[in-house]
C-alpha cells in the first residue's frame, strides 16, 4: 500500500464535467435559473419537504433560517457544544447569544435534560444539530415536545445528514420548522460550497426566498419588499449538485458498508470505540470513533500513510467563545475523538489496511 489513504476527499467525476459543459454551450446568466430550479426540486423530492431554498452555504443557510423565525440580537439559543463552530456563528452573527449545552455519550446530538435545565426566560430556539447523520437517543419527537412546550423555535443543523432518517420515516431536517443542510466539499454530496434549507411552511419558504435575494418582490425586479440580501446560488454549482444528487442513492449505500466494515473489524479493538449508528435509518458520513492514547495512534497511522482529523474540540473553550461550564461529554471527544478515513471512494482493501494497522498498533 504506497498511496496516502487520506481521511476525506471530494468526488466529481465526467457527468458533473459534461453537464457544466454542456451548461456553458447554452446561452445562461450563470446565476440562479433553471438547473438551481431542478436542484432544489431533486432535493425536495428527496427529503420529502415541499420546500428547498437552495443558499451559498450551509452557514448563512443558518443565519437565514433564524432570521426568517424573527430571531434577533439578544436572543438566548441552545446549540450543542459538540458542533461545527459555523453552527453557534451563524447566530452570533446578528447578536444572538449560543448557549452551549452538552450532548449525548452515546450519539453526539443535544442532551434532552441537559437542554431542558438550559432553558431561561431568554431563550427563543433550540438548534438541533444531527452528528454525523445521527438523531438524538431521546428521540426527536421529545425534542418537538419540548420546543412545542416551552414555545421554543425548532431548527435542525442537518448538514451531515442528507441520506439519514428518523425512525419515523421523516428525512433528518423535517422535524424542525426549518431544517438545514451543507453541500461543502466533502459531504456526501457537494457543490464545492453550497447549502439549503427545507421546510413545508409555504410562509417561511416565501421569507427565505426573499432574504437571499435583496428582498425582492420578485426575481428581476427593483421592488423591495423586506430587507434582504444576496446569499443566492449559481447555476454551475446546480450543474454538478444535480448529478451529484444522482450520486446520493448509490453513495447512502456505500457510506452504510464502509462503517459495517469499520465495525466488523475492529469490534476486538478494546481501545477504540466506534459510535453506534442504526444503518436502517441513518448514513455515517464521518467514521467517528474514541480512542485511547491518540495521538501516539495518529503518529503510528501516520507512519503508514494514514490520515486521521481531531473530531471537533469543545466549542465553549475556543478562544472564539471562552465559556464557562461543565462539558463531559464534549471534553472527552476534545481529547479521545478521532475521525478515520472516510472518503466515498475507499476501497475494501484500504479499509482493510487502515483497520489492520490499528489492531498492529494497540496489539504493540
Ligand atoms: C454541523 C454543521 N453545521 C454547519 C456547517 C457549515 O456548513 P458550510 O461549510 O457549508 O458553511 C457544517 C460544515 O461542515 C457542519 O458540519
Amino acid at each position: 500500500m504506497t498511496d496516502f489513504i487520506v481521511q476525506m476527499k471530494p468526488f466529481f467525476g465526467d457527468e458533473e464535467k459534461r453537464s457544466i459543459a454542456s451548461y456553458m454551450d447554452e446561452d445562461g446568466f450563470i446565476t440562479e435559473y433553471k438547473r438551481t430550479e431542478l436542484f432544489e426540486k431533486m432535493i425536495a423530492e428527496y427529503t420529502g419537504s415541499k420546500y428547498c431554498v437552495v443558499v451559498n452555504n450551509g452557514t448563512v443557510s443558518l443565519t437565514l433560517a433564524a432570521i426568517a423565525m424573527g430571531l434577533k440580537f439578544g436572543d438566548e439559543i441552545i446549540v450543542p457544544n459538540y458542533t461545527m463552530i459555523a453552527t453557534p456563528n451563524s447566530i452570533k452573527i446578528f447578536g444572538a447569544v449560543p448557549i452551549f449545552v452538552d450532548v449525548e455519550p452515546e450519539t453526539l446530538c443535544l442532551d434532552i435534560d441537559k437542554t431542558k435545565a438550559a432553558i431561561t426566560t431568554k431563550t427563543r430556539a433550540i438548534i438541533l444539530v444531527s452528528a454525523n447523520g445521527r438523531y438524538p437517543q431521546a428521540g426527536i419527537k421529545a425534542f418537538e415536545k419540548l420546543a412545542k412546550d416551552n414555545n421554543l423555535i425548532l431548527i435542525e443543523d442537518a448538514a451531515q445528514s442528507l441520506g439519514s432518517f428518523y425512525p419515523d420515516g421523516r428525512h433528518i431536517g423535517r422535524a424542525g420548522i426549518i431544517g438545514s443542510f451543507s453541500f461543502s466539499s466533502p459531504k456526501i454530496i457537494s457543490t464545492g460550497q453550497g447549502g439549503c434549507l427545507i421546510t413545508d411552511d409555504e410562509e417561511v419558504n416565501y421569507k427565505l426566498r426573499r432574504l437571499k435575494d435583496f428582498g425582492r418582490s420578485a426575481g428581476g425586479t427593483d421592488t423591495h419588499e423586506s430587507i434582504g440580501y444576496n446569499f443566492k446560488f449559481t447555476e454551475l454549482q446546480a450543474c454538478i449538485g444535480i448529478e451529484q444528487m444522482k450520486k446520493l442513492p448509490a453513495r447512502v449505500l456505500r457510506k452504510k458498508e464502509i462503517w459495517k466494515r469499520y465495525k466488523e473489524q475492529l469490534a476486538g479493538v478494546t481501545s477504540l470505540n466506534l459510535f453506534d449508528h442504526n444503518l436502517k435509518y441513518t448514513t455515517p458520513w464521518f467514521i467517528d470513533v474514541k480512542v485511547k492514547d491518540r495521538e501516539a495512534l495518529i503518529s503510528y497511522l501516520l507512519e503508514k500513510k494514514i490520515g486521521t482529523r481531531l473530531m471537533y474540540p469543545s466549542i465553549n473553550k475556543q478562544e472564539a467563545y471562552k465559556v464557562p461550564g461543565n462539558f463531559i461529554v464534549t471534553e472527552d471527544i476534545s481529547l479521545n475523538g478521532l475521525w478515520l478515513p472516510s472518503f466515498i471512494q475507499i476501497t475494501d482493501n484500504e479499509i482493510n489496511y487502515v483497520t489492520d494497522s490499528i489492531n498492529n498498533f494497540y496489539k504493540r
